[in-house]
């Protein structure tokens, strides 16, 4: 019995593993052979971002991140209704350590897996997704999202409730002391778990990602 047991968590760890596999390979964050020519720089996908061992410490990263992070924050737009959190989150220093096109190369991990090739150590984020170390001129993230019928700043009128857009499909986040926060990932989902163009948790067609929390 005890061994039927163990052979069941196997193969559900095993299946639950190969779910976010088959969404995130092949995905533009599967990063195995950006910028190498079609050369695969390392058998693995995780570890571009993530480490079981020895990874980054910083109390400005979560997540076992598996890369450094820009000392300093990243200044962010300011919008009429909500003001951004003191600090970015760790979220925002966490994609652009890769998306401002300077802080990591693609192969500058911190702990890299034994088969790295070394071919991507000069290779960074280059293009439209390299969003520079200035965020003041992209939508506003790192706020808490809340509409006044929920005892938050953003006008019912104009915004949906922060439960309307997570049953949507829009994730928020909690922070320390902070709940409700829109980050990059609210809008993104790193892994490609709705497999969407641009990584997006909503599908732009229509704009019915912008109408998800915009009531317009
Ligand atoms: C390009 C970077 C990147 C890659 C590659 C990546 N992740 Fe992540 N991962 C993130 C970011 C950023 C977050 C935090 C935002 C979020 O939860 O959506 C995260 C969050 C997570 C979490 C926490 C989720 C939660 O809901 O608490 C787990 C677990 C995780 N990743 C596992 C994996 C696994 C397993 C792989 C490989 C199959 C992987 N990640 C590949 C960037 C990445
Ligand atoms: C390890 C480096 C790395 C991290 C960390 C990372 N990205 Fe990326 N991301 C990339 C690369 C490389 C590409 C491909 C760019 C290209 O094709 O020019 C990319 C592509 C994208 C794209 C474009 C997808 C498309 O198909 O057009 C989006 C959106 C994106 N990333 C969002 C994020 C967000 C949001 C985070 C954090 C939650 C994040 N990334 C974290 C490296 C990273
Ligand atoms: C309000 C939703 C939203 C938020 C928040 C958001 N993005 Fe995007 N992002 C989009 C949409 C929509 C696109 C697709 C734009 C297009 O197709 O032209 C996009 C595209 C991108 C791309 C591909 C390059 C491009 O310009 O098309 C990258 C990289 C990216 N986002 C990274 C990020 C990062 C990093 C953050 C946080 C600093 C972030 N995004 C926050 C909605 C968002
Ligand atoms: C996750 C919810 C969410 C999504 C999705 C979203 N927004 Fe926003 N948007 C906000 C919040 C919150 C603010 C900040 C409001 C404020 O403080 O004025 C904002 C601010 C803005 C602003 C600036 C308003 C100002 O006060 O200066 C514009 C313009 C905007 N969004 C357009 C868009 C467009 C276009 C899309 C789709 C690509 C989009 N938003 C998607 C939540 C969202």
């Amino acid at each position: 019995m005890k061994k039927v047991l163990i052979l069941f968590l196997a193969i559900s760890v095993i299946g639950a593993i190969g779910v976010v596999l088959a969404q995130i390979s092949g995905s533009s964050h599967d990063l195995r052979t950006y910028g190498t020519g079609g050369t695969q720089a390392t058998s693995q996908i995780c570890v571009y971002c993530h480490t079981p061992h020895n990874a980054n410490t910083s109390a400005r990263t979560s997540y076992l991140w598996n890369r450094n992070v820009r000392a300093t924050d990243y200044s962010v737009y300011d919008g009429t209704y909500t003001d951004p959190l003191a600090n970015n989150t760790t979220h925002t220093l966490m994609c652009m350590s890769c998306h401002d096109g300077t802080t990591t190369a693609i192969g500058g991990m911190i702990n890299t897996p034994s088969d790295y090739d070394g071919s991507q150590n000069t290779v960074y984020v280059t293009g439209d997704a390299n969003l520079g170390t200035d965020l003041t001129n992209d939508h506003p993230i790192d706020l808490v999202y809340k509409n006044d019928s929920e005892g938050g700043p953003l006008p019912s009128s104009t915004y949906n409730s922060s439960s309307s857009v997570t049953t949507a499909g829009i994730k928020l986040f909690t922070f320390g002391a902070n709940t409700n926060v829109m980050t990059c990932a609210s809008c993104h989902a790193p892994h490609n778990e709705s497999g969407l163009s641009s990584l997006l948790r909503i599908t732009a067609d229509s704009s019915q990602l912008c109408t998800t929390c915009h009531n317009l």
